[in-house]
């Protein structure tokens, strides 16, 4: 999508930080924007910040872990807009700071059900509705540099996790939306200046209402400083968008890090080489080749 003047896009998590980066940036291109997200307040602060930009600016409350109210957002948009071209499924939460032992059960649920099911519900409502005019258009899937690797030291598996979810749903979705001409990309930023670390006070009751981390919150120490502006993020997204790219990636630091986990796959395919044959012969089976 090289011209964006005039299209419409839907961004989820629009209140604060990276979405509201990428709605500012989508703005600047001319782009209407429904702001979605699950606080009213912060939520109302940023559609004047955007429509003071210069373009349509329109705001839905959204819970995006539940499939009923994405669905609403959806048609929120048709009313405002009637067509969409853009859907960023941003919206997402922390989850660092616990072992996976330690993580408890409503927590596996939040965690994913806004970061995994968040996306699924973003894919669901809005990819038929962009499908919809035949004129094509963009999906971005707010991934994370944790989509590519397991920060050690951190305890963020868990949030590692919903991240790597979100990678297999955007290749997915790449493959199958490629011929109605829509593209998408999945955003995986590092260390960005935003609430992120602050987001148990967002959880909604069905997952056991907002509550306190301390070992996230810990996080915030120095982070800000060294953290990227979300209004940079955003441009790098509309970029993105532009020139069809599917790994947004905005930091560098993790290039090595992934880079040898990529070498220990390619080191396990060589292993995988040199012994199935062997066990292949001892069972007498065929070696598997997918
Ligand atoms: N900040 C970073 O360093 C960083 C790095 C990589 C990826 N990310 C990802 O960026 C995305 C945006 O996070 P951010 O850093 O801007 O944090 P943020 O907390 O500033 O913004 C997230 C927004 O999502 C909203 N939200 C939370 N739960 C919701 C729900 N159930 N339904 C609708 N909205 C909900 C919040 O109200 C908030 O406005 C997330 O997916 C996050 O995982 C952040």
């Amino acid at each position: 999508m090289r011209d964006l003047q005039g299209k419409n896009a839907i961004v989820t998590g629009a209140a604060s930080g990276i979405g509201l980066g990428i709605a500012r940036a989508l703005a600047g291109a001319g782009v209407n924007i429904m702001l979605a997200d699950l606080r009213p307040q912060p939520l109302e602060a940023a559609r004047q910040t955007v429509a003071a930009l210069g373009v349509r600016a329109e705001a839905v409350t959204v819970d995006v872990s539940d499939p009923a109210s994405v669905d609403a957002a959806g048609q929120a948009v048709r009313d405002a807009f009637g067509s969409l071209h853009i859907a960023v499924n941003n919206a997402g939460v922390a989850m660092h700071g616990t072992p996976i032992e330690q993580v408890s059960l409503e927590e596996w649920a939040w965690v994913m059900g806004v970061n995994i099911q968040g996306v699924i519900n973003g894919i669901r409502t809005f990819v038929p509705m962009i499908r919809a005019h035949g004129q094509g258009g963009h999906v971005v899937n707010t991934g994370s540099v944790s989509s590519l690797f397991v920060r050690e030291g951190k305890d963020q598996g868990a949030y590692a996790m919903t991240k790597y979810a979100v990678l297999a749903l955007s290749e997915a979705l790449e493959q199958e939306t490629k011929d109605a001409g829509i593209g998408v990309s999945v955003l995986c930023p590092g260390g960005v200046n935003t609430a992120i670390f602050d987001s148990a006070a967002t959880r909604p009751e069905r997952f056991g209402g907002a509550y306190r981390r301390p070992s996230q919150e810990a996080m915030k120490t120095g982070f800000a400083e060294a953290a990227l502006d979300p209004l940079l993020v955003g441009q790098r997204v509309v970029q993105a968008i532009r020139d069809e790219e599917f790994y947004v990636l905005t930091h560098t630091g993790e290039r090595d890090v992934i880079g040898s986990r990529l070498d220990r796959i390619r080191a396990a395919f060589d292993r995988a080489d040199a012994i199935m044959p062997s066990i292949a012969g001892k069972s007498g089976g065929p070696t598997a080749t997918n």
